[in-house]
């Protein structure tokens, strides 16, 4: 999960040095089955937990699943496929996002500057409107009344959340992007820890929790970790092979 975002947010220069900083080699390999065969921005030898680390953020950016911008019906699945439209506006916004980090220091006149993710704008909406743009046009298209309706509406379904979100992935990403910057183990810990204590059904933050453990030589409390996240989602199989790779590359890093 170590530098997963940062493969397409990174300013060009600083690429290679994120390139350098990637786990080791034996975390990328994957087996040729599960190769992507379609990517047009990620780096084609991306790993799978990487891979699957950046898709994780989409969804909590936007607030959807993965079959907003992936074919997946039953019987169907193709994640390669861009039959949908919203992965191909995915596509345009990884580009935007990339540029606006690749320029925001320059144009700003600054060298430390905040990174731009997808949630900067998105706050867990697909379509980022504003409060104020959205009762505008309904106000002027049906009327006072439907935007007072439209008001308490979206209240009831984002109140709290505008701002910040304290949701249950907000400490989970945290942490990893706090991996990515190679902070302490004893920094990252309590984090995630925190957020089992808030949101105890959180399988991601139970395999985070057991990778960052696992780092650290605790076998034990990694696998405690790793069993409550299958028991938790064993229907799961992203988050199996995920499991699979962090134990596949732990064993070959050390
Ligand atoms: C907001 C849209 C969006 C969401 C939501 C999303 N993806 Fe993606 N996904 C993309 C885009 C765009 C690409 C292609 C990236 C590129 O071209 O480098 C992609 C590529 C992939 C690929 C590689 C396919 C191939 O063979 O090239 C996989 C696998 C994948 N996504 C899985 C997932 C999973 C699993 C989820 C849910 C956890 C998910 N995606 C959610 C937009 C999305
Ligand atoms: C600078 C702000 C900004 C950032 C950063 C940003 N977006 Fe967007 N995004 C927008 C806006 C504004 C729209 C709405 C465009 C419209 O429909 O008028 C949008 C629309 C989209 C849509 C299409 C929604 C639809 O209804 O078709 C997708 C998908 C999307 N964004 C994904 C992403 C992803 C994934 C990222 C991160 C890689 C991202 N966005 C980063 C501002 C942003």
């Amino acid at each position: 999960m170590q530098n997963r975002r940062p493969l397409f947010f990174a300013p060009d220069a600083a690429l290679a040095l994120v390139l350098a900083l990637l786990p080791a080699p034996s975390r990328a390999q994957r087996h040729e089955d599960e190769k992507p065969t379609n990517l047009k921005i990620l780096p084609a030898d991306i790993s799978h937990e990487d891979l699957h680390g950046v898709m994780e953020e989409f969804n909590a950016a936007l607030g959807v699943r993965c079959d907003h911008c992936h074919v997946l019906a039953p019987g169907k699945r193709d994640f390669a496929s861009d039959e949908k439209e919203h992965k191909r506006a995915a596509r345009g916004m990884m580009r935007l996002t990339k540029s606006i980090n690749d320029s925001l220091g320059t144009l700003i006149g600054r060298e430390e500057v905040m990174k731009v993710e997808c949630v900067t704008c998105h706050r867990g909406q697909d379509e980022p409107r504003t409060l104020r743009g959205v009762l505008t046009a309904t106000a002027t298209k049906e009327g006072a009344e439907a935007a007072v309706k439209q008001y308490r509406e979206l209240r009831d379904q984002y109140y709290g959340r505008g701002g910040y979100d304290f949701g249950e992935n907000a400490l989970l990403e945290t942490a990893r992007e706090m991996e990515r910057r190679q902070l302490e183990p004893a920094v990252v810990l309590p984090l995630l820890r925190l957020n089992l204590e808030l949101f105890p059904q959180s399988a991601g933050t139970h395999v985070q929790l057991g990778r960052v453990l696992l780092e650290q030589g605790d076998q034990a409390g990694a696998t405690a970790h790793f069993e409550e996240a299958k028991r938790l989602q064993p229907d799961n199989r992203w988050l199996q092979r995920q499991i699979q790779e962090i134990l596949k590359g732990n064993e070959g890093g050390h």
